[in-house]
Parts: structure tokens; C-alpha cells; sequence
């Protein structure tokens, strides 16, 4: 018997019990020890009376910390506190970890694979990122050929879901959000979500696996989608385009940054066919060129199956490390003035001509709007736009992809 912990036992945690148990056949042959896997215990600080699992929830960590029988755990928790503590003391003792917790990996995951190896175990966080989709396992044992130098991605499904709604209805976004939290798509407090910070923590985990040093999620800058409004939309598909949250990061000439931000992105790319809820990502690598990840991003039992895909890779792996090239020096990211767009513009109908003397190659965009003066100006900086921006009385601006 290979003996499994979950800690946390809320969506994710209850998932990864009901795939195990689903699955058990598949996963223990896969496991390839000719051993079966088996819940021992499931932590939460509360009780869950009728519950088919009932008799394994303890509220206790100690038990879990001082069985040497447990060699996996699952932790489900999310958040830093208790899970850092919870986290870094199994791998102390040689226990391996498999976590869905993004927050957790972006603010500690050097630390913890660190002590993980130094302990002949292993710290797995395929479901920190995209849910379902493969695309640390990916990132980390398959593109190991490649230098990596662009990461593109829609890693919110919240905020993919609320495009995808503005686009469709014509609707706002405050509207969209409300209908949204009813129905129980997007949280009670969706700050994490539509201001970036969710995508920002994605992000930073998959550029620093890019470049195998630390990306710091602080350093990343991050825009979110509270200020796209339906008129926005209104000239995207004057465009042909619509608007996405992209999280991103690229290598150029030995420059690195990073950015979360809503894009203009056409027909043609990828990632406009990626609605609803769905997450994907686009990886480009010098040899392979361009290779998408696509599928759940969220939701019970996509992300569960991730983390229990981590269980078995452990479980193959029992007192072996598995290489993760994630060093703890911090990357110097180059700030994001030095980046380069074409940039979408609104300026009211009276600042037309002043817009036009700071842009002056700028494609107007015919859309029907009153009152307004739209237009793509050439690729740019983001410092020189900064620049002439301040001359041209703006309403807003988005940032195309291409
Ligand atoms: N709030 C996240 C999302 C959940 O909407 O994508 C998955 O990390």
C-alpha cells in the first residue's frame, strides 16, 4: 500500500479523494509498483458527518506528520498559512508533496523543491497552474530540448468567462461580474481574478520554470480587466478581434520580462478560439516553434486529476528526486518600458487633432461610436507611449498581440 494524505478537504481536496477512488484501477497501474494507493487520512478543520470518507478526517496535523507510513500528500488547502508550515515539514521528513496551491508555489516553490531533493522526496505542482492541463509536467520533463523564450497564456477561467460573456451579449463588465458571482462562476470576492493577481501567481511559476531561475510574482507587472468596458468590445469587432486577459512572459536578446495585462488579439492567434472557462497556453521554443496546452483550467475534479496525476509520479518515484530546474536566484526582470506593442486608442472627438500630432502614423478604427476617435498606432515602446500619451488626452488603451 502506498499511503496518501489529503489535506484540505473543501473542492480540490473532496476531488482528489472521488478520482482515486473513481480511478483506483488505472491509477494503481499506472503507479507501477504493483502497489495500490490509499487515502489514510484526510485533515480539515472540519467534520463532515455522512460523508462516505468520514472515518478518515482528522483535524490534527501531528498524526499525519508522525505516521511513517504516509509518503504522499496532497495539499488542498490554499493560501500560505498553515500550508507553507504544513508543506515544509512533511518535506523535512521525507514526505513528498502534490498541491494545487498556486499561491503557495509562486511565493516559496524554490525553497520547497530545495528541501523536498535535499530529503529524497519530491514537491509537484502540476495543478498549481492551467487546472487540468498538462503544462508544468510538460515545461519540466518534455520541452527539455528547447530553449524556451515565449510563454503566452489565458490562465484566469473567471476572467475568460467574463470576456467571453461581454463579447457574445454586448454586456458590462460589472453586470456580467454580478450574474457571474449568482451563479457561482466567479467568487464572492473576485479581486484575485479580475485584477490579475490569480494569472500574475500562473505566470510567474511558468516563466521561472522558462528560464529556470526565480521569478519573483511581485515583480510582474499586472493589469486586470476591471476597466474593458462593451465599448471596447464594440471597436474589437470593428477590428475583427476580441479581448483577452494574456499572461505573458519573453526572452529577447537575453532580456526578460513579464506582464498580465488584457489584449487585442485577432482571428488568427491561437488563443481566440479559448472561451468560457477554459485556460490554454502557448509555449514557443527555438527548435519546436509554437506548441498550445489547452483545456479546464478550474473546477473540481479537472484540477483534482492533476494533483493525482503529481500522486502517481510520486508514487513511481518513492526515495528518487525528480528534476525541477527552479534555482532560488531571483531573475532582474527587465521592466516593461522597454516592451514593444501596437496600442489600441479611445480620445475623445475634441482631442482628435492632438492625438494625431502625438501619434502620427496612427490607423483611425471606423467603428459606430459617438463622440469618439479611435485608432492602432505603430509598435512602440511602452515608455514611448507612456510619453506621447500625456499629449494626447486619452480615454483608454489595450495593448494588441500578434
Ligand atoms: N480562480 C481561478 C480561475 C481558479 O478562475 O481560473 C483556478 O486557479
Amino acid at each position: 500500500m502506498i499511503q496518501v494524505a489529503v489535506m484540505g478537504y473543501g473542492t480540490v481536496g473532496s476531488g482528489v479523494v472521488e478520482v482515486i477512488e473513481k480511478n483506483k484501477e488505472e491509477i494503481n497501474k499506472k503507479c507501477g509498483a504493483g502497489e495500490a494507493v490509499n487515502i489514510k487520512y484526510i485533515l480539515d478543520l472540519r467534520d463532515f458527518p455522512g460523508d462516505p470518507y468520514e472515518s478518515k478526517v482528522i483535524h490534527d496535523v501531528e498524526q499525519i506528520l508522525n505516521d511513517p507510513e504516509v509518503k504522499i500528500i496532497c495539499e488542498t488547502m490554499g493560501g500560505l498559512k498553515p500550508a507553507y508550515d504544513f508543506t515544509k515539514r512533511a518535506l523535512m521528513l521525507g514526505k513528498s508533496v502534490c498541491t494545487s496551491n498556486k499561491e503557495l508555489v509562486a511565493a516559496h516553490g524554490p525553497e520547497l523543491i530545495r528541501i523536498a531533493h535535499e530529503n529524497q522526496c519530491n514537491y509537484l505542482f502540476e495543478a498549481s497552474v492551467g487546472g487540468g492541463i498538462p503544462i508544468i509536467r510538460p515545461l519540466n520533463y518534455s520541452l527539455t530540448a528547447e530553449k524556451i523564450d515565449a510563454i503566452t497564456g489565458i490562465l484566469n477561467g473567471t476572467t475568460n468567462y467574463i470576456l467571453s460573456r461581454m463579447e457574445k451579449e454586448g454586456a458590462d463588465f460589472a453586470d456580467v461580474l454580478k450574474d457571474a458571482q449568482e451563479k457561482g462562476y466567479a467568487e464572492r470576492n473576485p479581486e484575485a481574478d479580475v485584477e490579475g493577481y490569480d494569472a500574475c501567481r500562473k505566470i510567474a511559476i511558468l516563466s521561472s520554470l522558462m528560464c529556470g531561475k526565480n521569478v519573483r510574482y511581485q515583480d510582474i507587472y499586472t493589469e486586470g480587466i476591471t476597466k474593458i468596458t462593451s465599448t471596447d468590445f464594440i471597436y474589437a469587432h470593428a477590428m475583427g478581434k476580441t479581448i483577452k486577459l494574456l499572461a505573458l512572459s519573453r526572452e529577447e536578446k537575453g532580456k526578460f520580462y513579464a506582464m498580465v495585462a488584457p489584449f487585442l488579439i485577432s482571428k488568427s492567434h491561437p488563443l481566440y478560439m479559448v472561451n468560457d472557462v477554459f485556460n490554454a497556453v502557448c509555449v514557443h521554443g527555438n527548435m519546436l516553434g509554437d506548441s498550445m496546452y489547452y483545456g479546464r483550467g478550474a473546477g473540481k475534479l479537472p484540477t483534482a486529476s492533476a494533483v493525482v496525476s503529481d500522486v502517481v509520479d510520486c508514487a513511481r518515484h518513492i526515495g528518487k528526486v525528480i528534476m525541477c530546474f527552479w534555482d532560488g536566484q531571483d531573475v532582474a526582470l527587465t521592466g516593461i518600458g522597454e516592451a514593444s506593442h501596437r496600442f489600441f486608442v479611445r480620445v475623445s472627438l475634441e482631442n482628435e487633432r492632438k492625438a494625431l500630432e502625438a501619434f502620427e502614423r496612427a490607423s483611425v478604427i471606423e467603428a459606430d461610436v459617438p463622440g469618439e476617435f479611435a485608432f492602432v498606432t505603430e509598435k512602440m515602446t511602452e515608455e514611448e507611449f507612456n510619453k506621447r500619451a500625456l499629449e494626447a488626452g486619452i480615454i483608454s488603451r489595450i495593448r494588441l498581440n500578434e
